[in-house]
């Protein structure tokens, strides 16, 4: 079937380079001729119909801001068939024969669902936790970091005057990509992620033994998906008697203007998807291995597992203080 005309949503948590990712998409497209729309506030709006024409000159300007400009959504509905059933009505009345999806797992799953429904849907990852399988880098996961560093880099200073240890929860639900990398970044003295089981009492000797040479700030790194800081702070000043502040970094981690890497990512994991979709060929995901575009089927993208770095865990731990 030939494609005449695709849509592009974004989901899921949003992620600085969705931006580039969506600009990509539409140049891409026009330049094959082929007629795109924005769909606003990911699937919910595809289920409202909320539909935006887009042209050539409709994604100047945007390559350089965080966030999205078509709005972001989790949306409940399409977690379930008849959610999804509607979402292949809307596609037909709306008539696009082709749907970029950028988004995270969730949101891919409702992309497998729509391709088996006939709409050929192509995933495009972005979220900064950088915890999708089948791609070793996904749109957004550079800036988080730089941002996590940042803002830790200045929790430093403070930690430095008052000789202070300041425990710092980062994003990541269920990975740990980002605390390792910030962690590093940052000279944490210890780093807590959830792929690997939390030893206290080897984080509190470590806080002591640096102590006892004369280290007076310390930075330990906490994963979301662990939690947990405003405890665990107290317990530092209590067991070692360091003076202990706790902060969740949070939401700042998804926002700001994204770095070269994410416009970069988002510009080509965006067009590839196109050309993907100009060929006709759907329920796939793209991805990067190896530092080259690759592209994996929705479904046996989902059943992959994605591991923590251990070289770069273990260098973490070697180089700490
Ligand atoms: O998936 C990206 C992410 O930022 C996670 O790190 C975090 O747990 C979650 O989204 C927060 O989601 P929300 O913005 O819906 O609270």
């Amino acid at each position: 079937m030939e494609v005449k005309k695709i849509g592009v949503l974004t989901s899921g948590g949003d992620a600085p380079g969705m931006n580039a990712a969506v600009r990509a998409v539409v140049r891409s497209a026009l330049e094959k001729g082929i007629e795109v729309v924005g769909i606003m506030r990911g699937y919910t709006g595809l289920l409202n119909h909320e539909v935006i024409p887009m042209d050539i000159g409709s994604v100047s300007d945007i390559i350089q801001r965080g966030g999205t400009i078509l709005r972001t959504a989790r949306c409940e509905e399409f977690r379930y068939q008849e959610g999804v059933a509607k979402g292949k009505d809307a596609c037909e009345k709306i008539g696009i024969n082709g749907l970029v999806v950028i988004g995270g797992d969730g949101s891919f799953r409702g992309a497998a669902d729509l391709s088996a429904m006939g709409i050929p849907c192509v995933g495009v990852p972005g979220t900064i936790d950088n915890d999708i399988s089948c791609t070793e880098y996904t749109i957004g996961y550079d800036t988080a970091m730089n941002t996590a560093m940042q803002m830790s880099d200045f929790l430093r200073d403070t930690a430095q005057s008052h000789e202070r240890c300041m425990v710092i929860e980062v994003m990541g639900r269920h990975a740990g990509h980002i605390a390792l990398n910030a962690g590093i970044a940052c000279g944490a003295t210890y780093i807590v992620v959830p792929e690997v089981e939390f030893d206290k009492e080897a984080m509190m000797k470590k806080i002591q033994k640096s102590y006892a040479a004369g280290k007076r700030q310390f930075l330990i790194f906490v994963a979301e998906g662990v939690g947990g800081v405003a405890e665990l702070a107290k317990e530092i000043e209590e067991t070692t008697g360091i003076e202990s502040r706790s902060m969740v970094l949070g939401h700042v981690q998804r926002g700001g203007s994204p770095t070269v890497r994410d416009r970069v990512a988002g510009t080509q994991l965006g067009h590839y998807a196109v050309e993907l979709l100009a060929k006709g060929i759907g329920n796939r995901v793209v991805g990067f291995q190896n530092g080259q575009l690759v592209n994996f089927d929705i479904q046996e993208a989902l059943k992959m597992k994605k591991s923590l770095d251990m070289d770069l865990y273990r260098i973490a731990n070697d180089v700490a203080f």
